[in-house]
């Protein structure tokens, strides 16, 4: 099979990254990890968007040179990334001299086969959205929308790209690939988009107006637009055009493309990824089969309201992990959402997840489990002869949770993934207080009894933390640590049976994984 391509999109460098960023990549590693632990080989690239308008104007207005602004927020973005254990393949940053040679050579063979073209054009450009507008583009009472921010009116010369040219292909090829975008409802609107007279594409800015960008290679007094550029991120870290572009450290490309998802949020979906990539992909002549597949998230709000600067409701994802850990909030953002729809972030359902289910639900579960283990057997897992309805409830539990969890994983139901294994630690919760260890430990007579009940406490334990591994990885680890029994090498999910724990095994003590935070100590909510 070939390796799981995964992409995220690239983040603007214009500003530090807010809770949104941290959401996509957080779900682009939980499904890199998830499919590793399905025994795929995975490449996962994400990055950051550096050129641009939107930079440049940020740089000129921090007083700083391009090159030094988004150095320092890129350096934002990666120290997240750490921090939230996202873990890519390939770091994909638009200013890396690999990329700009393969912009470059795409836009040459774009060039040499007639599918560029140079015109003057007066019309009217939103500095915000840096796109010429169109009549399309106003509202019914004929204005620019304030999403377009400010639109000034002006004559250029430019280059242009022959989108129009493909959208009868993209239109046939959208309806006869309801894979290509998930979920799949999205399409219309693509479809929709479509409509109406077909247009090219401007792909060029003159270097007075921006400098911050690629040069087009057959014309240097231009830069390359920025969406252009930042779309070839895809290909150009994936080691398209490699030999060419002298990219010997990049992966093989063939092995890796078609891209298996590219995870990107609703508002990038039209016109660039659903619309202007495949038409650039089909234009350099990929076939339709060699078409990636986009997975469309939605947005987190907070209380029903856009995020923005200015009404101060941004969510700084680096105070939350440092408070929650960063598995804390990994766990939160991909609990309390459903893919493919929006959600409100909460600092009271934050709180809560962590307090109640992190910390009282699983926490509690596994600090009890051994504090018993060792109390009353020395730590020692002894399955014992003794079988009941109690125990084999949990084992049907346990093995009941699997298909659901693999299921909804590979649907990109990650909330659903979590909620199957939880159920493991429900019922192990409830198998607790029906079984009442701490009462059987006062009976000799119930020895065997016991004994089976704590096994199969410990065993049903690392079940969860092999299933919520790609959700909190550390917190995770830790887990088999204290149960004393880590992944073995060459892992498999799906392969994942009862009976992991051998006879005699020596459990380790226990420490609390999730610490409880107590909600007096927290400053008022960001939010607020
Ligand atoms: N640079 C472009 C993407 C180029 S991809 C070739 C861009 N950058 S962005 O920084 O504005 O957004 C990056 C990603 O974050 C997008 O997928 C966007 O949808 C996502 N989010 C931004 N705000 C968000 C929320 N409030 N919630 C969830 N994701 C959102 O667009």
């Amino acid at each position: 099979m070939k390796p799981f391509y995964i992409t995220t999109a690239i983040d603007y460098t214009n500003a530090p990254p807010h809770i949104g960023h941290a959401y996509e990549k957080v779900l682009a590693d939980v499904m890199a990890r998830f499919q590793r632990a399905q025994g795929r080989e995975v490449y996962f690239l994400t990055g950051v968007d550096q050129h641009g308008q939107k930079v440049q104007k940020s740089a000129e207005q921090a007083g700083q040179s391009p090159e030094d602004f988004v150095a320092g927020v890129t350096s934002h973005f990666t120290a997240l990334w750490q921090q939230l254990e996202v873990r890519p393949d390939g770091w994909a940053a638009t200013t890396d001299e690999r990329h700009k040679r393969v912009v470059q050579a795409m836009l040459q063979r774009l060039h040499d086969d007639g599918q560029l073209y140079k015109k003057s054009y007066r019309g009217f450009y939103s500095l915000r959205q840096e796109q010429f507008l169109t009549d399309r583009e106003r509202d019914e009472n004929g204005e620019f929308g304030p999403q377009w921010g400010e639109v000034v009116e002006f004559e250029e010369e430019n280059w242009y790209f022959r989108l129009g040219q493909h959208v009868a292909w993209l239109r046939e090829f959208i309806r006869s690939h309801p894979d290509f975008i998930f979920p799949a409802h999205r399409a219309a609107e693509v479809l929709h988009a479509l409509e109406g007279p077909e247009q090219d594409l401007c792909i060029s800015r003159p270097i007075e107006r921006l400098s911050w960008g690629i040069p087009l290679p057959f014309d240097p007094r231009f830069v390359n637009y920025v969406w252009f550029d930042a779309l070839s991120n895809y290909l150009s870290f994936a080691g398209y055009l490699g030999q060419e572009c002298g990219n010997a450290d990049l992966p093989a490309f063939e092995p890796l493309w078609p891209a298996d998802a590219q995870i990107i949020g609703k508002d990038i979906l039209v016109p660039a990824h659903a619309v202007y990539w495949p038409i650039m992909l089909h234009a350099l002549g990929f076939s339709d089969e060699q078409m990636p597949r986009l997975v469309v998230h939605g947005w987190w709000n907070v209380r029903g309201a856009k995020m923005s600067k200015s009404l101060g409701n941004v969510i700084d994802p680096k105070l939350l992990a440092a408070t929650f850990s960063g598995d804390g909030l990994r766990y939160y953002l991909m609990r309390d959402i459903a893919t493919g729809y929006d959600s409100d972030f909460s600092d009271e359902r934050l709180l809560m997840s962590y307090n109640k289910e992190l910390a009282g639900g699983l926490g509690n579960l596994l600090n009890r489990s051994l504090n018993m283990a060792h109390q009353y057997l020395g730590g020692v897992v002894d399955w014992s002869d003794h079988d009941d309805e109690h125990n084999q409830a949990l084992r049907r539990t346990v093995a009941e949770a699997l298909p659901a969890y693999l299921k909804a994983m590979n649907g990109w139901g990650i909330d659903e993934g979590i909620a199957a294994a939880w159920s493991v630690v429900t019922a192990a919760n409830a198998f607790v207080d029906a079984t009442k260890p701490f009462m059987l430990a006062k009976d000799p007579a119930q020895g065997a009894r016991l004994r089976s009940v704590l096994a199969h406490l410990a065993e049903a334990l690392w079940h969860v933390s092999a299933l919520l591994d790609p959700v909190m990885p550390t917190a995770m680890a830790k887990v088999r640590e204290q149960l004393a029994l880590p992944l073995p090498d060459g892992f498999r999910i799906d392969q994942l049976a009862w009976g992991v724990l051998p006879q005699g095994h020596q459990l380790a003590k226990p420490t609390p994984v999730f610490p409880r935070i107590d909600p007096a100590s927290l400053a008022p909510p960001a939010s607020a």
